[in-house]
């Protein structure tokens, strides 16, 4: 007994010893710091647990102890910061070319042609961003499984490709900010833009991202949207208490919030002299790395800083350039701050935010309220929930004027609801059985294990749209019934026919 039990551990080691050594290639071509910061928590967590990892990165973190991850710098000088205050349409067009152009770019770099050509180089699994999806290529070029992942919710186009539902009124995209009672202009125009989108994404996007799989991977590959649809998990970063409660095929893992509870970056001597010193408090203002603060125009600038300048608290500014005009004493200017550390700070007393995911949801959980200043894609809707959610307050770039702004300031720190609301949600959203990064590395390894084999595609991505919508049901229950009715209405005649035929003669004797 004991014998089988030993041999039955042994095969069990060598079943799972042969996933130790891993070959995993991810890339992450979003030029977006954002999109970067919430991923190498995943990345390295596989290196640290002996997978050899490749990473494709635009912000590589270079930390020479993890001996397992190779990262390949794809950097491509991008114009995302130029795009912020054009109309909604124009700016979600602009975004996705912008992004899909320096995707091409990228492809065209040495290193990466290297692995396209590399006929000795092997991976086990490619896990891509799936949004610029002309990389779900690799998995195709390496015969291997792919996985997708996005920083954010992911769109109504790609959850339509894997055959996840979708509905404009009931989950509207992360580009729009509904409150939770939705007006009918709301739904109008979520409708508009889930239109939109759907056809852009199908007459536009996709054959660009298919012209660009052409031109560097060549002509022979299955079409990028087989590919797409191939992938064995989608891992989307959103949570269910904080975001949206939408349904979701098995497939679609979500693991937001967790990955942020890696031990954070200490603060430098300096810095927390400052923060232990300030004994009414700070508030913490960023705007985040795509929205630049230098992008204020000088009349907003000044209105903040004077609204700064008469509160009687310390205020750490994250700010692009290392001099301010007109910075009143109590305000430091840092270009580079740890943010997880500064929102942890006892000290703290609100963040003032652009409303981007990550930081939006590393100040839940250090319990600090917020005010959003939103400025594009998912920011109003981060903002719009943390005001429907009741932890944070709104403030349009078009309200920056010095009374209101001390106002709305002052009502953050002071009413005690927004902490304690925090804390309720953070408690529900603790008590899970893992964390996301748990989650992600437990379904990576999962879809390593079963070599892509693990049947949770959903079957809308393979019916016929007309079975899908039981057309050819209808149109077959039409045709009994319309079939039935002929029989019927003329038996209905005759019968009747007969009737009067029979009784006419009898009429005229
Ligand atoms: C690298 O991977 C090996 C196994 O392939 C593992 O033993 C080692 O601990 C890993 N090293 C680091 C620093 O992650
Ligand atoms: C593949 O071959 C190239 C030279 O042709 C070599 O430099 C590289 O190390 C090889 N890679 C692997 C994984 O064997
Ligand atoms: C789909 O993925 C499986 C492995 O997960 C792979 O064997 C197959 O070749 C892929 N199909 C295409 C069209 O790439
Ligand atoms: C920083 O501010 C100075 C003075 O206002 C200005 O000349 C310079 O261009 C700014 N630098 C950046 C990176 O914005």
């Amino acid at each position: 007994m004991n014998l089988v039990n030993n041999v039955l551990m042994l095969l069990l080691l060598v079943y799972f010893s042969v996933y130790e050594c891993a070959r995993i290639l991810t890339i992450i071509p979003t030029p977006s710091f954002s999109h970067q910061i919430a991923t190498q928590p995943i990345w390295k967590e596989l290196s640290l647990r002996g997978h050899q990892v490749t990473s494709l990165t635009t912000d590589p973190v270079n930390d020479p102890q993890l001996t397992n991850l190779t990262e390949i710098d794809i950097k491509f000088s991008n114009n995302i910061k130029k795009l912020m205050y054009s109309n909604h349409f124009q700016t979600y067009i602009d975004l996705y070319d912008i992004l899909a152009i320096s995707c091409d770019a990228q492809l065209e770099r040495p290193l990466i042609q290297d692995l396209i050509k590399s006929e000795n180089e092997s991976f086990d699994l490619v896990i891509t961003e799936t949004t610029r999806p002309v990389y779900f290529a690799f998995a195709h070029k390496f015969n291997c499984p792919s996985i997708g992942i996005t920083t954010l919710d992911t769109t109504p186009a790609i959850y339509s490709v894997l055959g996840n539902p979708t509905h404009p009124i009931l989950y509207p995209d992360y580009w729009l900010s509904y409150s939770k009672d939705r007006s009918i202009f709301d739904r109008i125009f979520s409708v508009i833009h889930y239109v939109f989108i759907m056809i852009h994404d199908k007459f536009t996007l996709m054959p660009m991202y298919q012209g660009i799989m052409e031109r560097h991977f060549g002509k022979d590959y299955p079409p990028l949207q087989q590919l797409i649809a191939n992938m064995s998990v989608q891992l989307v970063n959103t949570d269910p208490i904080f975001r949206q409660i939408r349904p979701m095929t098995p497939g679609i893992i979500p693991i937001g919030g967790g990955l942020h509870r890696l031990p954070p970056e200490p603060l430098s001597n300096d810095l927390k002299r400052i923060l232990d010193n300030a004994n009414k408090g700070f508030i913490y203002f960023s705007l985040g790395s795509n929205v630049k603060s230098e992008f204020l125009h000088d009349e907003r600038r000044n209105e903040i800083l004077a609204a700064f300048a008469e509160l009687p608290y310390t205020v750490i500014w994250k700010y692009g350039n290392n001099s301010i005009p007109n910075k009143p004493k109590n305000v430091l200017i840092y270009q580079w701050l740890p943010q997880i550390s500064v929102l942890n700070h006892p000290n703290i007393k609100l963040f003032i935010t652009h409303g981007g995911l990550q930081s939006v949801t590393e100040a839940i959980y250090a319990h600090v309220p917020m005010i959003g200043i939103p400025f594009f894609v998912d920011q109003f809707k981060n903002v719009q929930e943390m005001v429907d959610d009741g932890y944070g307050l709104h403030l349009g770039r078009e309200n920056l004027e010095k009374g209101y702004m001390q106002r709305t300031i002052l009502e953050a720190i002071n009413n005690p609801k927004y902490r304690i609301k925090l804390k309720e949600l953070t408690k529900l959203a603790n008590d899970q059985p893992m964390t996301g990064l748990e989650r992600a590395v437990w379904w990576i390894e999962y879809v390593l294990r079963h070599e892509g084999e693990i049947h949770l595609r959903s079957p809308t991505i393979d019916i016929p749209f007309y079975q899908h919508y039981f057309l050819d049901v209808i149109a077959l229950l039409l045709v009994v019934f319309l079939g039935l009715l002929k029989v019927s209405l003329t038996i209905l005649k005759l019968t009747l026919k007969f009737i009067f035929y029979s009784k006419r003669p009898k009429v005229f004797h």
